[in-house]
């Protein structure tokens, strides 16, 4: 359930291994080398939605003498920042000379392919983003694929083809997947959910080419309520809740952990850099229930104290967390918690450069404002192996209402990184109100449920504005709305272009200091979602 890795394999973590073997009745297991990929925990998702058993271990220390001695079925290598010819990442190369079925997954298929003594180079054309790939040769890798499949690229290196390689599949720029003995190599991110039949790859690989009998998979839910009983032991804890659906999980997740026993919640809300219904949904969903009482912090002035002066997005969000760490510091206290909870999600802890913690390098994308905070009573984060979708399910296990659980996610940080340059409280009223219109428009035209996620941005730059026979200068405002699955990819919202003249319309009508709205059409990759 944790993030656990493998890093040795001493007699003490072999006799795990073998328990963890004999619990899941199996004697199994894919190992997964997490090259730092932003996108390595969906592989263990896809593996665990089919019940296989897979171990993450650290390319850095896990070497093939280790390898052997856990005897895995199927080795996969996630791709990773890194590259092979001016960045080798860390990994024993002899582990491909095993004869073990190995599934390279981008910079892990370059890895073999260099190895087996094909060129890897800089890519004239780099591929970031959805393309289709032909199928040239039938394998089990591609068994029930159709002839051309939509698969989503996110790299600069290219493998050049070699006598060895036999090539199965190609995009219009690239070798896109390839075979050599018991080594299968894709280009591209299966594991993502904008790569089509990813879920089938994936089974084909471990099923038919590793030979690996699937396991049904057990209640996610019902594991996590009995860790957190055994972990709370009828202490008391804190949660931060936000009105958003991963806090609300996570408080649910509490209520039956704490059922029956003298553990006491609380849930505190931060207003200060928040849209105007956060609060609401917080006082509608959990201000009434018994099972938990909610405190609501007004640290407004903290937040404006400290981003004054500050317009570099990295900088905010350190502020900010530092004054979300002090209120829940200072409200830990004064309950006498023994724990503190927060909904985060892996996606949080990846892209702030934490996670599958290996030798390999992981870019730190952006610091999320719930991760790598050190508290002074342990943290309790039940969902920090989950993405977005996984812990919705959990929810919805757990009955979790619905408004919470479908809500647009919204970022810790708020309005904080949808506002460029200094946030004080005339940007903040500013950013509130455009977001109000959006989401308002969005609601009302039934388009709010077809989107995963919509934002305004105020951004710094100006427009010349002619309004009646005067003349001026407003701020630009940038709308977005992203297609997702789990966050960690994203492709542009096609939104309506009458909807779009209409919110266009009435924000710079109704908000005096905006001059002109764009629509954002960039996917993730390579934007990001927010726009800090
Ligand atoms: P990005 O912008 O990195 O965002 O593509 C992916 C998802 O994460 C949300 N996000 C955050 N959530 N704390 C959070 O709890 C943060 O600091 C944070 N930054 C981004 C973002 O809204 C999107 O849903």
């Amino acid at each position: 359930m944790g993030l656990s890795i493998l890093k040795d394999t001493s007699p003490t973590t072999l006799a795990s291994f073998r328990e963890e073997l004999a619990v899941r009745q199996t004697s199994q297991v894919i190992l997964l080398f997490s090259m730092g990929s932003q996108f390595d925990h969906l592989i263990v998702q896809h593996l665990a939605k089919l019940g296989i058993y897979c171990l993450v271990a650290d390319p850095a220390r896990i070497k093939a003498t280790d390898v052997k001695k856990i005897a895995p079925a199927g080795i996969i290598v996630s791709g990773g920042p890194a590259s092979v010819h001016n960045e080798p990442p860390p990994f024993d190369a002899r582990i491909f000379d095993l004869g073990i079925p190995t599934l390279g997954i981008c910079l892990g298929f370059q890895m073999w392919a260099k190895h087996a003594g094909s060129k890897v180079t800089p890519a004239k054309t780099r591929e970031f983003g959805v393309h289709p790939m032909k199928i040239l040769k039938a394998d089990p890798l591609f068994a029930g694929f159709p002839k051309t499949t939509r698969v989503l690229q996110s790299h600069g290196d290219h493998i050049t083809a070699s006598k060895k390689l036999v090539i199965l599949g190609k995009t219009d720029n690239a070798l896109a997947a390839a075979r050599y003995k018991h080594l299968w190599g894709v280009q591209y991110h299966p594991e993502t959910t904008e790569s089509e039949h990813g879920a089938r790859l994936f089974e084909n690989f471990c099923v038919k080419i590793c030979g690996i009998a699937p396991f049904p998979a057990t209640s996610v839910a019902e594991l996590k309520i009995q860790e957190l009983r055994t972990q709370i032991s009828e202490k008391n804890v804190l949660i931060a809740l936000s009105g958003g659906s991963d806090s609300s999980v996570v408080a649910y997740l509490l209520k039956h952990a704490a059922k029956g026993t003298k553990t006491k919640i609380r849930g505190v809300y931060i207003r200060g850099i928040d849209r105007p219904d956060d609060e609401s949904f917080v006082k509608k969903y959990f201000g009434t229930q018994k099972w938990l009482d909610v405190k609501i912090v007004d640290a407004t002035d903290a937040f404006l104290k400290v981003l004054k002066g500050k317009t570099n997005m990295r900088d905010k969000r350190l502020a900010m967390r530092g004054v979300y760490t002090e209120v829940l510091e200072k409200e830990i206290r004064a309950f006498k918690a023994s724990f503190i909870a927060q909904g985060t999600l892996y996606t949080d802890l990846r892209e702030s450069g934490h996670g599958h913690k290996t030798g390999a390098r992981i870019a730190e994308i952006k610091v999320h404002h719930n991760t790598g905070i050190t508290f002074s009573v342990p943290e309790l984060a039940p969902l920090s192996d989950c993405v977005k979708d996984s812990a919705r399910d959990i929810g919805l296990e757990l009955g979790v209402p619905e408004t919470l659980l479908f809500r647009h996610p919204f970022p810790g940080p708020g309005l904080v990184v949808r506002i460029e340059g200094e946030v004080n409280s005339e940007t903040l009223k500013i950013a509130r109100a455009v977001d109000g219109i959006y989401i308002d428009e969005l609601r009302a035209s039934k388009l709010y449920e077809t989107v995963w996620q919509a934002g305004a941005t105020l951004t710094r730059s100006e427009h010349t504005v002619t309004k009646g026979d005067d003349a001026g200068m407003g701020r630009v405002v940038a709308l977005w709305a992203v297609w997702s699955v789990n966050g960690f990819t994203a492709r542009v919202a096609q939104l309506p272009y009458d909807f779009l003249e209409r919110v266009s319309r009435r924000i710079t009508n109704e908000v005096r200091e905006v001059g002109a709205v764009v629509y954002r059409i960039s996917d993730k990759p390579p934007a990001t979602i927010e726009w800090g």
